[in-house]
């Protein structure tokens, strides 16, 4: 069966503990594995489509398909048919004779779901308007980085409580046994379905949930601080509304000064200086965004192997590492 990579959901704990393991040790060995490569001198290819803009995602996806020996196959915004002259399904159907991964940042969670449905390739979420798995992979491995664990430890996700990252720190973070809290004015918290998941996968993990109008309240001796650009693509005509609406939930020296003594801060990029974290924080020593960014690299190519194997989709000998 084929293996896809929609929500932070699609790993269980112990499966999403395997690809953070595997990504630390692609991080220690960066040339060493080689998922894509064929027979002879040839490469297997991995679709890489952009909806939206990109950096971090473009180029860490590019550059891992490279480092495990494949042909990274860029699509940026615009330049295909899916969505407007195509179904997705019908897309699939044509992409999946002629590259073995799908990576795709989309708009609609349901646009990846109907991908993976017709795909005998796994498909991976990129970013949708929902979620952003790929990034929590890359936060979680930082964490364990610089914090030694995940389980246990309490992060505070402080912004627009509503958004697609508030969403996979939820879902990812309870699955790595972490206690979340999520930290946002009335009118931007997450959807009850999302909450009602996560706390049902925290019972199994020891992790716990908290939502909360209180920025004190998520903030009080956290070891983990994170947060998100107020204004997401698409949103950018309510900028001046959004800042003045998500003041109080902005990661500064003071948010910092509430939280644990040495807690580590995350935020996805890119930043806004000034709105969602001060520049004295996210310059500053308690920062781990720039590890957090490259982990990004290490991440993807974790769960693009992990997802070729336990699809049984690696055949070249030799290339499981
Ligand atoms: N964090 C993130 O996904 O960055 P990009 O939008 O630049 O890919």
């Amino acid at each position: 069966m084929t293996r896809h990579f929609l929500t932070d959901l699609d790993l269980s704990p112990a499966e999403q503990a395997e690809v953070l393991d595997l990504a630390a040790a692609m991080k220690a060995d960066r040339y060493g594995y080689r998922t894509y490569a064929a027979s002879g001198h040839a490469s297997k290819t991995v679709a890489v489509i952009f909806d939206k803009t990109s950096t971090r995602t473009r180029v860490s996806f590019a550059a891992g398909v490279a480092d495990l020996g494949g042909n990274p196959l860029i699509i940026n915004p615009g330049e295909s048919q899916i969505g407007h002259k195509e179904s997705v399904a019908d897309t699939a159907r044509v992409l999946e004779r002629m590259v073995h991964t799908i990576v795709w940042r989309t708009y609609a969670q349901a646009g990846l779901e109907e991908m993976a449905r017709f795909s005998s390739v796994p498909v991976i979420n990129a970013l949708s308007d929902d979620y952003h798995p790929c990034q929590l992979l890359a936060d979680l491995l930082t964490v364990r980085e610089h914090c030694g664990r995940t389980a246990g430890l309490t992060l505070a996700y402080l912004g627009d409580a509503a958004n697609n990252m508030a969403n996979s720190y939820l879902l990812a973070g309870v699955n790595a046994g972490m206690h979340v809290r999520v930290a946002g004015p009335e009118g931007y918290l997450p959807d009850e379905a999302i909450v009602a998941a996560a706390r049902e996968r925290a019972q199994a993990t020891g992790g716990s949930v908290l939502v909360t109008t209180s920025a004190a309240e998520a903030l009080d001796g956290a070891d983990v601080l994170a947060t998100d650009t107020w204004v997401s693509m698409g949103q950018e005509d309510e900028k001046a509304d959004r800042a003045e609406v998500f003041r109080p939930y902005a990661i500064d020296e003071a948010a910092l000064a509430a939280a644990a003594p040495g807690a580590i801060v995350l935020h996805c990029l890119p930043a806004y200086r000034g709105y969602e974290i001060s520049a004295g924080v996210i310059d500053g020593p308690q920062s781990v965004v720039w590890d957090e960014a490259e982990n990004r690299l290490h991440a993807q190519k974790a769960i693009m192997h992990w997802l070729m194997d336990a699809s049984g989709l690696i055949d070249a000998p030799g290339s499981s590492s």
